[in-house]
């Protein structure tokens, strides 16, 4: 406890928490946004404010999403930073990284620093963004604080530019992400997951693992789907040259290329597509063994026009059901709680930013979460986008609190604010 008898501290809550991978009675005091002690509920400090939360509740620490789109500037239609950071809030989740494939696309300082404004004006939650594709990267030296990475697309990664990003992240020992499917591999079929074959992401996983190796960059492959590209990353995760590291979705561990022949087809579409059933197996053992190095829903809202369109957009939100999808399958027996730390502390220290754990020291970012069960209804989302491929799933947890630096945000249903969420700025 870094606080002496007979302080006041701002925070203290009290309840079963999530502490060092269990649940123990524990009393979380902040002061200032900032974990100062954690301890049993007889030895709290004084406190300002102290709230106790009984038997059907859980503390954990806020949820970090290393992969959304909340699609400001330009697609407000889809999304904005009020209703996507709603969203990530109702779902556990006190932190997202956001994408660069904005209208302009977010690859240049004019474009993040907008971006900046956008969010610190209406985002509940704490944010930081990825860089787009840009061949002259040395443009977005002068707003370098702005971004925490680079995130390429599989066109970007075909083009020649490609390597002056690696070499311009290797340099500062950024990550760069990748959708990693191959182009020339994609076939016309009418099924999605036919279209857009195992073998695309297999090639373009060994691609980018060959640009990660020429100049020594970091390469994080996001949505990885498929067990050829899991084996290419692990065996290089014990190669030297480069360092790669990976993410996995909810949708790819829970769900297959089956719902591509039902009425789900349109709002099922997404890239990399959902698998056929031994591939999603795989991804899910691989969670199942603690391989990923995070959890990522790619929250990726598009109008329900667009989805059930002849020619559906890819992508579906995930913000609000990925949490509690992972407590289904911790509490049936498949996944252990360790999983949680995939969705919280490992994304965090992979960003470099003191979030995601209940410990001293770390932000005052607490999810409360109760023993409840409810049922997938796309309509009673925050997002825009109401509508999901787990519609009608039956999921036994649900958000009842949110803290975000020690701030209520959420309680009880109701939100306590309308902003308040910063850039978060790794501490290196
Ligand atoms: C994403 C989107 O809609 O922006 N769609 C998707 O299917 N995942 C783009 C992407 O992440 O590839
Ligand atoms: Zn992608
Ligand atoms: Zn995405």
């Amino acid at each position: 406890m870094r606080i002496s008898g007979g302080t006041t501290v701002d925070l203290v809550l009290i309840g079963k928490a999530l502490i060092e991978g269990s649940f123990l009675e524990a009393a979380v005091a902040i002061d200032d946004g900032v974990i100062v002690g954690i301890s049993k509920p007889s030895l709290a400090p004084n406190s300002v404010s102290r709230v106790e939360f009984g038997e059907k509740f859980l503390l954990l620490p806020g949820m970090v999403d290393i992969h959304v789109h909340m699609r400001e500037p330009g697609l407000e239609y889809k999304e904005d930073w009020g209703s996507g950071s709603r969203a990530a809030v109702k779902g556990g989740v006190t932190m997202v990284v956001d994408m660069p494939n904005n209208v302009p696309p977010a690859n240049n300082c004019s474009v993040l620093q907008e971006k900046l404004q956008r969010a610190s004006a209406r985002s509940l939650v704490d944010f930081a963004f990825y860089a787009g594709f840009n061949p002259l990267v040395e443009e977005l030296e002068r707003c370098r604080g702005l971004f925490v990475g680079f995130k390429l697309y599989p066109e970007d990664l075909y083009s020649p530019g490609a390597r002056n990003v690696f070499s311009y992240a290797s340099r500062y020992g950024l990550p760069v992400v990748v959708h990693a499917e191959n182009p020339s591999l994609f076939r016309e079929s009418k099924l999605h997951s036919d279209a857009r074959p195992p073998e695309a992401e297999e090639s373009a996983v060994r691609h980018a693992l060959m640009l990660s190796r020429e100049s020594n960059a970091w390469l994080h492959v996001t949505h990885l789907s498929t067990s050829g590209a899991l084996m290419s990353v692990l065996e290089a995760k014990v190669t030297p040259g480069g360092r790669v590291t990976f993410d996995v979705t909810p949708h790819h561990c829970l769900l297959s290329d089956e719902l591509y022949r039902g009425e789900k087809r349109g709002i099922a579409v997404v890239n990399p597509p959902l698998r056929p059933e031994g591939e999603r197996a795989s991804i899910y053992t691989s969670l199942r063994n603690m391989l990923p190095d995070a959890i990522v829903t790619d929250h990726a809202p598009h109008r329900v026009e667009e989805k059930t369109s002849e020619k559906p957009s890819p992508g579906f939100p995930g913000l609000e059901t990925a949490l509690h999808l992972l407590f289904r399958e911790i509490l049936e027996g498949r996944l252990g709680l360790e999983v949680l730390e995939l969705y919280s502390r490992r994304p965090a220290r992979l960003l470099g930013v003191k979030k995601g754990v209940l410990g001293e020291g770390f932000e005052g970012d607490v999810v409360v979460v109760s023993k409840e069960e409810w049922v997938v209804r796309g309509e009673d989302f925050e997002s825009k986008a109401k509508y999901s491929p787990f519609e009608g799933w039956r999921l036994p947890t649900k958000t009842y609190a949110v803290y975000i630096r020690g701030e209520p945000v959420y309680i009880a249903g109701q939100f306590m604010t309308s902003k308040g969420g910063r850039l978060a700025v790794p501490r290196g």
